[in-house]
C-alpha cells in the first residue's frame, strides 16, 4: 500500500468539570488526511483545504506533519511521505480541529509502513501536533480523536490514559458559532491557582461524571456537569454563553458546558430525539443575535480514526 486516506474526529475536551483531562469523540466533523509514499526521505504538505489559507505548508510547524516526523524519528524509518490535509471542520472552534489533524497524520503514516506501533503507542507523536497548535501537550483531545470513546488522563507524567464505557443511548449536541477563540489565549487566562472550595467541588463532578457514565446514571451525568473552574473565566470569551446553556437545559438536556477551549458549546442529552431538540435551542440563542453556526449531533464515536480508502 503506497497511499491511504484516513479520517479523524473531531473531539469535546474538558466534558465540563475535566479541564485537560477528559475528552470524548464524536462522529462528526473531523478531517480527512491522504499519505502518499515518497521515494525520499521528505515529508511534505502537498495541499491544504478548508483552511482559508490560514494553516502553513511547513511541515516543521504544521499539526499534520510535526507527529508525522518526530514518530518517523522515534522509529527510524527514512520513509518520506506526501500530505493532502482536508480541513473539514472550523479552526479554533474548541473541537479539537488540531488534534484530529495530527492523529489522521500519524495514524496514516503509521498504518502505510506496516504497523510498527500499536495505536495508543503513536499518542506521544499526536500530542507534539498540540504542542505545536497552542504550546501545551495536552492529550484531552487526541487521546479520544486516536482512540476514540471516553478517555480520561490520569497522569501526564508519567502518561496514563484509560477508557471508560460509556451509554449507548448518551448524545452530544454542539453548537459551533462562527468566532474564532485562540486555544494559547484561552489557556492563557486561566488562573495559576484554585482554592481548596473549588478543588473539593471539582473533585467530586469528576468522580461523579465518571461513575455516571460507567452505570449509565444519566442524573449524575447531568450533577456532574459543573466546571467551578474553567468555565466562569472562559465564558467571559463566548457571547450568549448563558443563554445558550439556559436554553439547551430547558430543553431538556442533562447539562451543558464548553467544549475544549471554546467558543463551541455542547451539551449532553439522553437518546436522539432530544439531542435534536436541545440543538435547536442552542442555536435559537445565536440566531437571536445575529451570530451564524454549525450544528452538530453525534453518538459518542467509539472507533476513532478511520480509513476510507
Ligand atoms: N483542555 C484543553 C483546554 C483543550 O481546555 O485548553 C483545548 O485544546
Amino acid at each position: 500500500m503506497d497511499s491511504i486516506k484516513i479520517f479523524a474526529p473531531a473531539t469535546v475536551a474538558n466534558v465540563a468539570c475535566g479541564f485537560d483531562i477528559f475528552g470524548l469523540a464524536v462522529d462528526n466533523p473531523g478531517d480527512e488526511v491522504i499519505v502518499s509514499k515518497r521515494n525520499d526521505n521528505q515529508v511534505v504538505i502537498k495541499e491544504i483545504t478548508g483552511d482559508e489559507g490560514k494553516l502553513t505548508y511547513d511541515s516543521s510547524k504544521n499539526t499534520v506533519t510535526v507527529p508525522i516526523i518526530k514518530y518517523l524519528q522515534k522509529i527510524g524509518s527514512g520513509q518520506g511521505f506526501d500530505i493532502v490535509l482536508n480541513k473539514k471542520m472550523p479552526l479554533g472552534s474548541g473541537l479539537g480541529s488540531s488534534s484530529a489533524s495530527s492523529v489522521a497524520g500519524v495514524f496514516a503514516a503509521n498504518e502505510l509502513l506496516g504497523k510498527p506501533l500499536n495505536t495508543k503507542d503513536l499518542l506521544p507523536f499526536a500530542m507534539e501536533g498540540e504542542r505545536v497548535a497552542c504550546g501545551s501537550a495536552h492529550a484531552d483531545n487526541v487521546a479520544p480523536a486516536l482512540l476514540g470513546g471516553f478517555v480520561v488522563i490520569r497522569s501526564y507524567a508519567p502518561l496514563d490514559i484509560f477508557q471508560i464505557k460509556t451509554p449507548e443511548n448518551l448524545y452530544v449536541s454542539i453548537v459551533h458559532p462562527d468566532i474564532e477563540v485562540n486555544t494559547k489565549d484561552a489557556r492563557h487566562i486561566l488562573k495559576n491557582e484554585v482554592s481548596m472550595k473549588k478543588a473539593i467541588s471539582q473533585m467530586g463532578n469528576v468522580a461523579g461524571m465518571v461513575a455516571g457514565l460507567m452505570s449509565s446514571d444519566f442524573d449524575l451525568i447531568g450533577r456532574s456537569m459543573v466546571d467551578l473552574i474553567i468555565e466562569p473565566i472562559r465564558s467571559i470569551l463566548i457571547p450568549q454563553f448563558f443563554e445558550v446553556k439556559m436554553a439547551a437545559e430547558e430543553a431538556g438536556a442533562l447539562g451543558c458546558s464548553i467544549s475544549g477551549a471554546g467558543p463551541s458549546i455542547f451539551a449532553f442529552s439522553e437518546g436522539r430525539e432530544k439531542a435534536e431538540k436541545v440543538i435547536v435551542a442552542m442555536k435559537n440563542e445565536f440566531t437571536r443575535v445575529g451570530i451564524n453556526t454549525n450544528t452538530f449531533v453525534s453518538s459518542i464515536n467509539n472507533l476513532g480514526p478511520k480509513i476510507l480508502d
